[in-house]
C-alpha cells in the first residue's frame, strides 16, 4: 500500500515536513509513505492554461499522477493567517481540475499539521479537510495538531509526546482502513 505524502511548506527545515517523517515511521509494516516533492515547481493556478490546450505544468501532471497512483494521501499542513499556506492550496485547485475529474476522487485522506504557536494548525488542518473533500476525497475525521513545533524539534526530528504518538498511530490506522475498505468493496463487486 502506498501513501502520498505532501509536506505544505517549502522551507529548509520544515516542521512539517519533520512530522511528515515521523508518520512514515509510524506506519504499518506493508504500507510506504512517498514524498511529493515538486510543490515548490507548481506554478500559479491560471484557468487559462488549462482552456488553450496547452499541456499542463510538468510539476502539476507530477502532482495528478501521483495522487491517483497513491492509494491514500496525507498531508501536514503548517498555517498561515489562520489558514491554508498559499502553495499547499495552489496545488490542491490544480489536483481539481479538469471540473469532474479531479485527482483525489474516491481516495482515502488525512491531514496532520505543525505549528509554532499554541494551537497546532488546527485551523489549517480543518480547512485542508474541507478542500480535500471538495476534491472527492475520503476525509478522514482524526487530526493531529502539533504545537509549539519549534521546541520539540531537533536535529531535523520532531518529538512527539506519547498522546500525541497514540493519535497518530490512531489517524494512520483510519487511513489504512478506509484503503482497506475500498478494497474489499471493490473485491465484492468483481465477485459478484
Ligand atoms: C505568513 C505566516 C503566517 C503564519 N500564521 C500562523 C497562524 O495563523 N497560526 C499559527 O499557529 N502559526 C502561524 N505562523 C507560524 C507557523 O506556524 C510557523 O512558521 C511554522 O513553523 C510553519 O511550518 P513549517 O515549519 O512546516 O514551515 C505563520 C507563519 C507565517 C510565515
Amino acid at each position: 500500500m502506498r501513501v502520498l505524502g505532501i509536506s505544505g511548506s517549502l522551507r529548509r527545515g520544515s516542521y512539517n515536513h519533520a512530522l511528515l517523517r515521523r508518520a512514515a515511521e509510524r506506519l504499518p509494516a506493508g504500507v510506504e509513505l512517498v514524498e511529493f516533492d515538486q510543490l515548490r515547481e507548481i506554478p500559479p493556478y491560471d484557468a487559462d492554461l488549462e482552456e488553450d490546450g496547452s499541456p499542463a505544468p510538468a510539476a502539476v501532471t507530477a502532482l495528478r499522477e501521483a495522487m491517483r497512483e497513491a492509494d491514500a494521501v496525507l498531508i501536514a499542513t503548517p498555517e498561515y493567517n489562520h489558514s491554508i499556506p498559499g502553495a499547499l492550496k495552489n496545488a490542491l485547485d490544480w489536483a481539481s481540475r479538469p471540473a469532474g475529474e479531479s485527482a483525489l476522487t474516491g481516495t482515502p485522506a488525512a491531514v496532520i499539521g505543525a505549528s509554532t504557536g499554541m494551537f497546532g494548525a488546527v485551523w489549517a488542518q480543518a480547512e485542508v479537510r474541507k478542500v480535500l473533500g471538495a476534491l472527492g476525497g475520503r476525509v478522514v475525521d482524526e487530526e493531529l495538531p502539533v504545537s509549539h513545533a519549534a521546541q520539540v524539534y531537533a536535529d531535523g526530528q520532531l518529538e512527539l509526546s506519547p498522546e500525541q504518538t497514540v493519535a497518530l498511530d490512531g489517524l494512520l490506522a483510519e487511513l489504512v482502513s478506509e484503503v482497506e475498505e475500498l478494497r474489499e468493496g471493490a473485491a465484492e463487486q468483481v465477485a459478484a
